[in-house]
């Protein structure tokens, strides 16, 4: 399941540099990242501020944001393990060896 980020869509454009990171890094991590935009997180005084999952980051920058989001995601290793791990190649090996295992 993504992660999803929520940004104010008001107010956080006014932060190019932090909202063109969300963007960018809503591409870079495609399928495990989603940014939501709302109209106002009441959180006005605080912009750029962010929700992660359920967590509240205000006054972000750029580098905090990437930070964040990175810190959240699998490690780099595990999601290309994953995704190996869908290949059909994977997924017959894995039948071979569970058939394997009921006949033994
Ligand atoms: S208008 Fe952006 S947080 Fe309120």
């Amino acid at each position: 399941m993504a992660i999803r980020l929520v940004l104010c869509g008001l107010c956080t454009p006014n932060r190019p540099q932090v909202y063109d990171l969300a963007l960018q890094l809503q591409r870079e991590y495609r399928g495990e990242l989603v940014v939501i935009e709302v109209d106002c997180m009441a959180a006005c005084d605080e912009s750029p501020a962010f929700m992660l999952e359920h967590d509240y980051y205000p006054a972000v920058s750029a580098p905090e944001l990437r930070r964040l989001v990175e810190g959240r995601l699998p490690k780099p290793e595990v999601r290309s393990g994953s995704r190996a791990s869908l290949k059909p190649e994977a997924l017959g090996a894995d039948r071979e060896a569970g058939e394997q295992q009921r006949d033994s």
